[in-house]
């Protein structure tokens, strides 16, 4: 999404510096603008102090699919909590405006649906997705804090799932899984029965989403929930998705993953109220754009 975000914010006339350690974030993905003037990458790790100058910061240096976040879950907590608190202190010392990219799992396994931003979640803190889930929470706390302690302007956005061109191959999320196992014609795996639900936010409604967030009044700090509302089984994408690629791949069924949610819908309300923010991007369409990224990507894997 970071990729996305410089391509928004250069095209609206910023200077950006792209702060990533490439954990999961791809090279490939902002390739096409080292040749732009306004644009400077600096390969660095958030979880250690960031001495730069800039007037604005978005912070979404964490790893999102589960696979990644699980590999090394201490480096995941400590890049959502060390790297708010650096982060918090380099927006601190500027007084510069900072935005938080937190996350539908801040409401777990939900009882309440469709989540609005007034739900505290119902989250198990000791399990496999904790590190990432209690990690966003806690940066969530010390955005707050440092609101309420150092009156730091802040903006924090609570993302449900978003997928679009640029993913990650292998990182296991189900439109990129669907897709790459459709396209090789392999078993498109469903986890349970594919009865659970889940929403679709295409990438550039949520990028209009952020940039709409950070050019809220002063004092407006979140959370907003971003996201598609529109609620899909897993069997329905998998079907939407087959029939846009034309696979011959059939449907095999594996053990739910630990904790994994049977249901995530967004509230946006408030996003419709503050931000007139609505995404307009429907499922179909925004599949057919991810399909043609994965074909091209495969072509020449
Ligand atoms: N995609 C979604 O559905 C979704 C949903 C909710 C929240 N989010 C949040 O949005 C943000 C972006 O997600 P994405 O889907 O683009 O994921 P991504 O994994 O593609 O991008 C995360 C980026 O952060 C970088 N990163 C990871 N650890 C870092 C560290 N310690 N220091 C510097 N950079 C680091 C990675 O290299 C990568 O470029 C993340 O914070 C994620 O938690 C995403």
């Amino acid at each position: 999404m970071g990729s996305h975000l410089c391509d928004r914010l250069l095209k609206d006339g910023h200077d950006i510096l792209c702060v990533d350690n490439f954990y999961t974030g791809s090279k490939v993905n902002i390739s096409h603008l080292h040749s732009n003037l306004n644009f400077e990458l600096l390969r660095h790790d958030v979880t250690f102090p960031l001495y730069v100058e800039v007037d604005q910061i978005y912070n979404l240096a964490c790893p999102a699919s589960p696979i990644h976040y699980q590999r090394d879950p201490v480096q995941t907590t400590k890049t959502s909590v060390h790297g708010a608190i650096n982060l918090l202190g380099l927006a601190k010392r500027l007084k510069a405006r900072i935005f938080q990219a937190s996350t539908s799992e801040v409401y777990g396994d939900p009882v309440i649906h469709p989540q609005p931003e007034c739900y505290w979640g119902k989250v198990n803190p000791i399990g496999p997705r904790s590190c990432y889930d209690e990690g966003k929470r806690c940066a969530e706390t010390l955005f707050f804090d440092y609101h309420r302690q150092h009156n730091l302007d802040i903006k924090v956005v609570r993302l449900f799932n978003t997928y679009g061109p640029r993913m990650h191959p292998n990182d296991g999320r189900v439109v990129s899984n669907f897709i790459v196992q459709a396209i090789r014609n392999v078993d498109i795996t469903i986890y349970g029965s594919g009865e659970q639900t889940r929403s679709f936010c295409y990438v550039d409604d949520m990028i209009e989403g952020f940039v709409r967030m950070m050019g809220t009044e002063p004092g407006f700090t979140g959370p907003v929930n971003l996201g598609n509302p529109g609620e899909f089984t897993m069997l329905e994408l998998a079907e939407k998705v087959l029939k846009l690629v034309g696979s011959k791949s059939k449907l095999v069924y594996l053990s739910l993953p630990v904790d994994d949610p049977k249901q995530r819908k967004p509230d946006i309300s408030l996003a419709q109220e503050k931000l007139l923010w609505l995404p307009t991007v429907d499922l179909d369409d925004g599949l057919k754009e991810t399909v043609c990224y994965f074909r091209t990507l495969l072509a020449h894997k």
